[in-house]
């Protein structure tokens, strides 16, 4: 379905025609709607999401860009807010036979596909705290989700691996339908902003700044750090989630067991992710593919690290982020 662009109602179709429109890596076509660029099954969803769901003050939303490390983001909060119903030793742990991605859904996905639906004001099927995610930048968020007092935990990931991901991620999507665009063009796409809720920097920014004025609310992690100081930063995501790990779990080595179940080593090794599906219907392996930090020097020219590096200085002067 990410392919088509039939389908839609006339209304909408008026909205697309109206929108500024780029060259898409899977979909046919970008369309930037409030700065930014969306495919048009995004759109409709985000229109939907927007004029639909009312946070409460107990969600909890997860944001990344494309290819950030979200899944990994999925598999820790959810297994760190569920661990009084669903123990991290067990063998019957949701994140043994489920991918990340169906256990928190992405709002906009969701109403877009009319799969598993979010009614308004009661999910009966998520208890609280209700736990979603988005690719959404903070501009297009529902006003409902500013605010109350819904949490927001942002992860970022150096641009130069995100673009790597991408490449590799959308080459394995495209390869039964149609030939992947050139490495260097999709360079030059990321580069001038046009990727899914690109531009990325811009993305990244205003997340970024609403994390410093909003301490209680926005929480932002940085992919790289996490990988290196997991303990760490997860202890910190417990804090701002207000469901701290006790002496006794620190202990008895709870925290470690959190960071073994959602490894990239663990995860990409189940079977639900080397051979199942999403309720979207794309193969969980494809959600897995290196999980390290700095790929980027396998694939990127000196002038390509230089262009990105240049870029991401000049985006980010003045603001305190560095990437
Ligand atoms: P690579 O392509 O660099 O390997 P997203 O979930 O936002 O789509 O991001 C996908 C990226 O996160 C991929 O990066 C993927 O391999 C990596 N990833 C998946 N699971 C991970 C995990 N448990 N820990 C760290 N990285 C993970």
């Amino acid at each position: 379905k990410c392919l088509e662009e039939n389908g839609f109602t006339q209304t909408f179709k008026n909205l697309l025609s109206s929108l500024p429109k780029a060259k898409g890596w899977y979909s046919p076509h970008l369309y930037n709607y409030q700065g930014f660029w969306l495919t048009a099954l995004h759109l409709e969803g985000t229109l939907f999401f927007q004029q639909n769901f009312h946070a409460r003050d107990s969600d909890i939303l997860l944001v990344t860009s494309p290819k950030s490390g979200t899944i990994w983001l999925k598999a820790m909060v959810f297994t760190l807010i569920n661990r009084m119903q669903h123990s991290v030793l067990s063998k019957e742990h949701p994140l043994l036979t489920c991918n990340p991605h169906d256990l928190v859904p992405f709002l906009e996905l969701n109403y877009a596909q009319e799969k598993n639906p979010i009614s308004q004001e009661d999910d009966s099927s998520l208890t609280s705290p209700r736990l979603y995610s988005t690719h959404l930048p903070y501009v297009s968020l529902p006003e409902s989700v500013k605010n109350t007092k819904c949490k927001i935990i942002y992860m970022c990931r150096n641009p130069k691996d995100i673009f790597v991901s991408l490449w590799h991620y959308i080459s394995k999507l495209r390869s039964q339908e149609s030939e992947m665009i050139p490495f260097e063009e999709a360079f030059d796409m990321f580069c001038n902003g046009f990727t899914m809720a690109g531009p990325f920097w811009d993305h990244v920014l205003s997340y970024w700044e609403k994390s410093c004025e909003m301490t209680q609310k926005v929480l932002f992690l940085k992919y790289e750090e996490v990988k290196e100081k997991p303990f760490l930063h997860l202890k910190r995501l417990a804090e701002f989630l207000d469901c701290p790990f006790s002496l006794e779990e620190e202990e008895t080595g709870l925290v470690d067991e959190v960071i073994k179940l959602c490894s990239f080593d663990n995860l990409s090794n189940l079977e639900v992710n080397r051979s199942g599906k999403t309720m979207f219907g794309n193969d969980n392996r494809v959600f897995f593919r290196k999980g390290e930090v700095g790929d980027w020097k396998n694939h990127l020219t000196d002038e390509m690290v230089d262009r990105l590096n240049q870029i991401t200085e000049d985006k980010f002067k003045g603001s305190g982020l560095k990437l």
